[in-house]
């Protein structure tokens, strides 16, 4: 989410500041802005929507200056707007911002109450308005006084009029580097924005605060103790540093999941007490109460929802009707206004989507959504949004899309199940260790790539591929086949594997990969004896079992494990292989993965 960058040396710092956001817009584009110290004063240029937009309004009125900072925003906080478009000014300073702070309305109840006025409905502005109210004439020391107030996650670069030879750079949780150049230094988001001009960088830690000046770089802390950082030569060429290293967006993407689904867990996990937190606006719709909820959307955010489904209904007992919007805004659907509606969209824009948003809405229904792009047209229409905090995902394939709408719709059923009293705190708070371990799971999974790789390699001739799951492996079946088919072009469908008797098992040759998931779960006696059924076929078996499971991995062509765990972590771990396998599948077969043929990222028309 956003972009940041900040220039300070001897060249007009609205020209590098312009090529380093266009290398950072990936971030985002709802907005973009740039500020330079001028004359004693702060000029300030912003534009609502792209890039263009700023660079055309910069061309008719120019600003000129040799110390600047630039932002290219992906809305949180705030709709995509001039207003709330960074950077945020104040009195004699300005600042970028990439990150959330999560006590702001509090922070800013406060200093409203001290007399301060906003002028955006960002989290940002208060960190400005902080950083003001705390100089004394020593700027890096009231960024630190601002900071200690503050909760959350943050990359910022701040100017001050009074200071035009530094700039101020602090990082929580968000990431920042430095880039050393020639009597001229840098700041941003990722070195993609500025390897043009150097390949010497320095990665700031969470807590670190920086003072750049054109010939110095200085880091403290927050108790103001001096760090030294390492500087790191980086070899990468620009292209390849766009995806940070990545050869692919989705790869990328597939590796970010650890992280996201610690973004979408943050705050909202309150393990001591045993409870959610949840936003008040989605607590007051009390969706626990409704006699059914009906869950609508499309592709990988349906299969989220069918996975919900068995969440919602198995801890908090309330029943769920999961549909494909395409399917449901045509047939007359059965809603009232007992029913909470949940749309799950990773852009909030999907044109289906809202359409049975409408009909809910016509209905009398109360409307949740469960959304990865802020202020998109569906949070918009809807009484509350659960925001995932994925970033922005550019691979058409969602990956971390998907596994954040789980982390979401999980958050959901616990806090539902907690309301209605159908899981008591002991059972509450194993459940939230459960997920907290979610993310080193994940992370240790991602290590085995390269074993993933080998097996697609022996995949590539295959001309179909069937999956098989049961309960929570079902819509990760679903989810698996369809990876397969967006990005390799190799047919694929998903069964439940208690239905392949009735009519898949014909497939079964040894020419046909089977996908099944079946880790130690309810069900695995089950599964197992589906699977021998697929062996006594001669099927070819690619299994995804529990760690030690001897029994399947002999049976199997090849057995990826995951470590015993809740069944329903389960899913967070097994779809990583997929999504891992139909990558590899299509790397090896020459295809391009991020933008595959035929398909769009968002889908705004039937
Ligand atoms: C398109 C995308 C899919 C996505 C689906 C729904 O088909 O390629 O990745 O799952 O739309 O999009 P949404 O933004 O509503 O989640």
């Amino acid at each position: 989410m956003c972009g940041i960058i900040g220039y300070i040396g001897n060249r007009d710092c609205v020209q590098i500041i312009q090529a380093g956001l266009s290398r950072l817009a990936y971030r985002g584009y709802d907005s973009a802005g740039i500020a330079v110290c001028h004359e004693g004063d702060i000029d300030l240029r912003r534009a609502h929507g792209k890039l263009e937009n700023l660079i055309s309004l910069i061309s008719v009125d120019p600003i000129r200056g040799n110390t600047g900072i630039g932002h290219t925003r992906w809305a949180t906080h705030g709709r995509p707007s001039e207003s709330n478009a960074h950077p945020q000014k104040y009195g004699k300073f300005a600042i970028v911002h990439n990150g959330i702070i999560e006590n702001y309305l509090e922070l800013r109840q406060e200093l409203i109450a001290r007399g301060h006025q906003f002028t955006s409905e960002t989290d940002t502005e208060i960190v400005v308005h902080l950083i003001a109210e705390a100089y004394e004439g020593d700027f890096a020391q009231a960024v630190r006084k601002a900071l200690k107030n503050v909760r959350g996650s943050y990359a910022i670069v701040a100017l001050c009029a009074d200071h035009p030879d530094e700039i101020i750079a602090a990082r929580q949780q968000s990431p920042l580097i430095i880039a050393k150049g020639d009597a001229e230094n840098f700041v941003a988001s990722d070195v993609a924005a500025v390897l043009a001009y150097s390949r010497q960088f320095i990665f700031l830690d969470d807590g670190d605060i920086a003072r750049v000046t054109a010939n110095t770089i200085e880091i403290f802390d927050l108790d103001n103790r001096k760090i030294d950082r390492p500087v790191k030569e980086i070899q990468w060429n620009l292209a390849a540093a766009e995806k940070q290293g990545y050869p692919h967006y989705m790869l990328k993407e597939i590796y970010e999941q650890p992280q996201k689904i610690t973004d979408t867990f943050r705050g909202r996990i309150l393990e001591d007490e045993g409870i959610i937190n949840i936003d008040e606006a989605i607590d007051k719709l009390e969706f626990e109460k409704c006699h059914r909820l009906q869950i609508v959307a499309c592709g990988t955010s349906y299969h989220a929802g069918l996975l919900g489904k068995y969440l919602i209904e198995k801890l908090a007992r309330i029943p769920v009707d999961v549909d494909v919007a395409s399917e449901y805004r045509y047939r007359n659907p059965i809603i009232t206004p007992n029913d909470g509606f949940i749309a799950i969209s990773q852009s909030g824009e999907t044109a289906d989507t809202y359409a049975c948003l409408k009909i809910a809405r016509e209905h009398g229904a109360k409307i949740l959504s469960i959304c990865n792009v802020m202020d998109s047209t569906i949070p918009r229409a809807s009484d509350a949004t659960f925001y995932t905090r994925a970033d922005p995902e550019i691979g058409v394939a969602s990956t971390k899309a998907f596994t954040t709408q789980l982390a979401s719709l999980i958050l959901l059923a616990i806090h539902f199940a907690r309301k209605l009293g159908m899981i008591d705190a002991d059972y509450t708070r194993h459940l939230l260790n459960a997920l907290r371990a979610i993310p080193s799971q994940m992370e240790a999974i991602l290590e085995s790539s390269d074993d993933v790789r080998l097996v697609a390699r022996k995949l590539l001739r295959a001309n179909s591929f069937l999956y098989l799951g049961r309960n929570v492996h079902y819509p990760i079946a679903l989810e698996g086949a369809l990876k397969l088919k967006e990005i390799t072009y190799i047919h694929a469908e998903a069964y439940p594997s208690g239905e392949m008797k009735h009519g898949p098992i014909a497939l079964i040759d040894d020419r046909l990969p089977v996908i099944v998931i079946a880790p130690k779960n309810s069900t695995y006696e089950k599964t197992l004896s589906n699977l021998q059924e697929v062996k006594a076929r001669n099927g070819r078996i690619i299994s995804i079992v529990t760690e030690g499971d001897d029994m399947l991995t002999r049976v199997s062509e090849h057995a990826f494990t995951i470590p015993e765990c809740d069944e329903i972590v389960q899913p967070f771990l097994s779809v990583l292989y997929l999504q891992l396998l139909a990558y590899h599948i299509a790397d090896l077969l020459g295809n391009d993965v991020d933008q595959p043929r035929n398909l769009a990222k968002s889908v705004t028309v039937e």
